[in-house]
């Protein structure tokens, strides 16, 4: 058969996601023209889809030895490098798409996520400037600009252009979910929140059974709080939120909650001699794994999000992945663990009790439970939903829970663990050890 058309076979195959055909096929191209730049570049992403970066990096590095002047193969190299956290050599790549393709918006929206990414802010802001100058229709990226003003806020000034991009990136796309929630958040954060509220109604009123909408309204004290985030919330922001490696740089802008529990927990687990059976609970898109590793004869990770658990999958690490809800994972895996780790996760738990009840219980008698949660400074309400949509815990309240579902040796660390509208958020690093039965 001609390449050409065998080209055209694979390059469908891989819009419809078959990426066993889409390889073949591309592989079959590159059996007749060894060096042919298309098949080099789309074979280079579709190895870095699989988990594969580093090979998927070099692919797409030999096809621009012999097309150098390609814009798309540099922005999908620079993609690579990003979604591996090169940021310094991502940014390099998306400023030569640029010289080669000056109308080239995505690379110009890359390179301002890159530049935010790497905490230069003013360049970021001049990126995104030009972004949406480039591109006034692009409502993405008036998303990301109302996202940087927030993460980078100096005033309420910020703020208040943040939440006029918000309202930008909705008039363009009324159902970014994201542009919505974030409007709500925005508005609050503005000392607005019957207009918060509203925002959250309207929503509601155009979807009836949008969890998000319901969620938020709560957070925001329009309803009455969940005693925690109902499934369909969670699986529904976190699905969205992993579709994009950029907005999760951006939520990550800081976060440090994964390093910081798992040294924590190495200071009482002994030296890491690869012989624990861990739980990941909420492991998200695995960014605990790594630090992890060296304690773990066996890692298992459990998720609500599937999406997050794909990403999880293509990190790597885990010798099993699952998607579920974790009190119920743990309910049905008694005394399986000699660790139960939960990063940032808890945050979306108001009522401690019952998923520290099965943490206790899935674990061997000596254990360990470690995770993270966001301070309340208010002692006497136990725990709170927050208008991030996510709950903050006392302290008194976290002890004594522990207590109860029977664990010891209890420490309870104040730490900041990430930012939220360019400030620290207070948080707490949790430990407890089952006791002895
Ligand atoms: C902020 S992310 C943190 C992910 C990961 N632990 C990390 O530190 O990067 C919170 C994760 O908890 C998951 N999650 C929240 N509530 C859950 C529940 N009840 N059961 C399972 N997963 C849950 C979400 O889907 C999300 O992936």
């Amino acid at each position: 058969m001609d390449w050409r058309v065998l080209l055209q076979q694979a390059m469908q195959a891989h819009q419809k996601d078959d990426l066993d055909g889409a390889e073949r096929g591309y592989r079959e191209v590159l059996e007749l023209r060894v060096a042919q730049p298309d098949a080099l570049h789309y074979l280079g992403v579709l190895c870095h889809q699989r988990g594969r970066s580093d090979e998927g990096a070099e692919l797409i590095r030999t096809s621009l030895r012999i097309t150098p002047k390609h814009p798309d193969a540099h922005n999908n190299l620079g993609n690579v490098l990003k979604e591996s956290g090169h940021l310094a050599e991502a940014e390099g790549c998306y400023r030569r798409a640029l010289d080669c393709g000056p109308d080239h918006y995505n690379a110009m929206n890359n390179l301002a996520v890159v530049l935010e990414a790497q905490e230069r802010p003013e360049e970021a802001f001049q990126a995104y400037s030009k972004l949406l100058e480039m591109a006034p229709e692009f409502a993405r990226g008036y998303y990301l600009m109302g996202t940087f003003l927030r993460n980078f806020a100096q005033s309420m000034e910020h703020l208040e252009q943040s939440v006029e991009c918000f309202r930008r990136a909705i008039a363009l796309d009324k159902d970014d979910l994201r542009a919505l929630q974030a409007l709500g958040v925005g508005l609050y954060a503005l000392n607005q929140p019957s207009e918060a509220a509203q925002v959250y109604r309207e929503w509601l009123a155009r979807e009836p059974d949008n969890p998000v909408p319901q969620h938020m309204l709560a957070a925001c004290g329009g309803a009455e709080a969940p005693s925690r985030a109902g499934d369909d919330y969670v699986r529904d922001t976190f699905d969205g939120f992993a579709d994009s490696f950029d907005e999760q740089l951006l939520q990550n802008l800081g976060y440090r909650a994964p390093e910081v529990l798992v040294s924590a927990l190495g200071e009482f687990l002994g030296d890491p001699r690869g012989a624990l059976d861990v739980l990941d609970a909420g492991c998200g898109t695995g960014l605990c794994a790594g630090p992890m590793r060296p304690w773990t004869r066996r890692l298992a990770g459990v998720d609500l999000s599937g999406r997050m658990v794909e990403k999880a999958r293509l990190r790597g690490g885990y010798e099993e992945l699952e998607v579920a809800e974790i009190t119920h994972w743990l309910e049905q895996h008694p005394q399986a663990y000699d660790v139960v780790l939960s990063a940032d996760t808890l945050v979306y738990f108001g009522e401690l009790q019952p998923v520290l009840q099965a943490s206790h219980d899935a674990l061997r008698p000596g254990g360990w439970v470690g995770f993270t949660l966001e301070a309340s400074l208010s002692d006497d309400q136990g725990f709170e939903l927050t208008p991030s949509g996510r709950y903050r815990h006392a302290r008194g309240y976290v002890e004594t829970t522990l207590e109860h579902a029977g664990f010891g040796d209890v420490v309870v660390r104040s730490d900041r663990l990430r930012k939220e509208s360019g400030r620290p958020v207070e948080g707490w690093v949790v430990l407890g050890r089952r006791k002895d039965d």
